[in-house]
């Protein structure tokens, strides 16, 4: 973890080789605080005051840090959720140069996206954990919605769709120490100010970028501070334990329920199966060819029709 937070450093480009080498000997509070300080500056795009004044938040987002480049934002969270940071710290970049999306792919982040980790620490029955995904997903549609898209959808388990591709991506990770989850870092990386034009052919055909369905740049600040405020309000509910609103605002704006789809599951052979809806925990429940029904826990699901 420490190699990957130093490369962070010289990607940042603001220390010397000289002054990288000693702080590789420096204990890890010294070094966490490095970390902290190099986040504490404005970027380009990225204005932490601009955040702040639009930012309407008891906890989320009350501490920040901007980085012009990292490798994932999520790796930087997990380093600072281990290193005392508060619960609702974000962590915001404007480009990532190794940044991951779900099932080991790699994730396209340049200048333009908003790449940004948020550190919660729940205290909630582990079972519930993966709705903290459906419910970050929840909190996307709403952002999209109030920036004026006016249907976007959510494929399972966290992809936020418009008019049918993909414009934003969530990766949830625990943190957890002596077999106890101590920190759940949430990964969004939503395609903002971007063309489609700038992503690897084999990608452009299923995505879209707010830019391209709205015509205009939007506000990146005003985008983040939006999207702090609905992620608060539904954790805030998860805290309440209100499960079930969770899971009817993720119902209500379903890509996937309904549609016949194809399962992949870790580990597992591919079947196609009818998606019935999602379960209590956030499962999707599927009826495969047989009849026979089926909870998918984890895995990708594409659609067939
Ligand atoms: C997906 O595969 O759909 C999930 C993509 C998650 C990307 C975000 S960008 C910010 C954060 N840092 C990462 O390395 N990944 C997540």
């Amino acid at each position: 973890m420490k190699d990957e937070i130093i490369n962070l450093l010289k990607k940042e480009n603001k220390l010397s080789e000289e002054t990288i080498s000693e702080i590789k000997n420096i204990n890890i509070d010294d070094f966490s605080n490095v970390v902290k300080e190099l986040g504490k500056e404005e970027t380009t795009y990225i204005k932490a005051s601009e955040i702040s004044k639009n930012l309407n938040t008891k906890f989320i987002g009350k501490n920040l840090f901007i980085y012009n480049e990292v490798s994932s934002t999520n790796t930087v969270a997990k380093f600072l959720s281990m290193n005392n940071v508060e619960n609702g710290t974000v962590v915001i970049s404007e480009k990532q140069t190794n940044a991951r999306g779900r099932s080991g792919k790699s994730w396209e982040s340049p200048l333009g996206g908003i790449w940004l980790s948020v550190i919660l620490n729940p205290s909630v029955d582990h079972s519930r954990l993966p709705l903290i995904t459906l419910a970050t997903g929840v909190a996307v549609a709403k952002t999209f919605e109030r920036v004026g898209i006016p249907n976007p959808e959510i494929k399972w388990p966290n992809d936020i769709m418009i008019n049918g591709k993909k414009a934003c991506g969530i990766l949830t990770e625990a943190v957890a120490k002596f077999n106890t989850i101590e920190n759940i870092i949430v990964g969004v990386g939503i395609d903002a100010n971007l063309d489609v034009s700038q992503f690897p052919e084999e990608l452009q055909s299923g995505t879209t970028t707010l830019k391209e369905e709205l015509n205009r740049d939007g506000d990146e600040n005003l985008l983040i501070s939006i999207f702090l405020e609905e992620l608060e309000k539904i954790i805030e509910l998860f805290q309440d334990k209100e499960y079930e609103t969770i899971l009817k605002e993720w119902r209500k704006r379903s890509y996937t329920i309904g549609k016949i789809v194809e399962v992949r599951e870790p580990f597992n052979t591919y079947y196609d199966a009818y998606v019935v809806g999602i379960g209590k925990e956030g499962a999707l429940i599927v009826e495969k060819i047989d009849g026979t029904l089926e909870k998918v826990i984890s895995g990708e699901c594409i659609i067939k029709n």
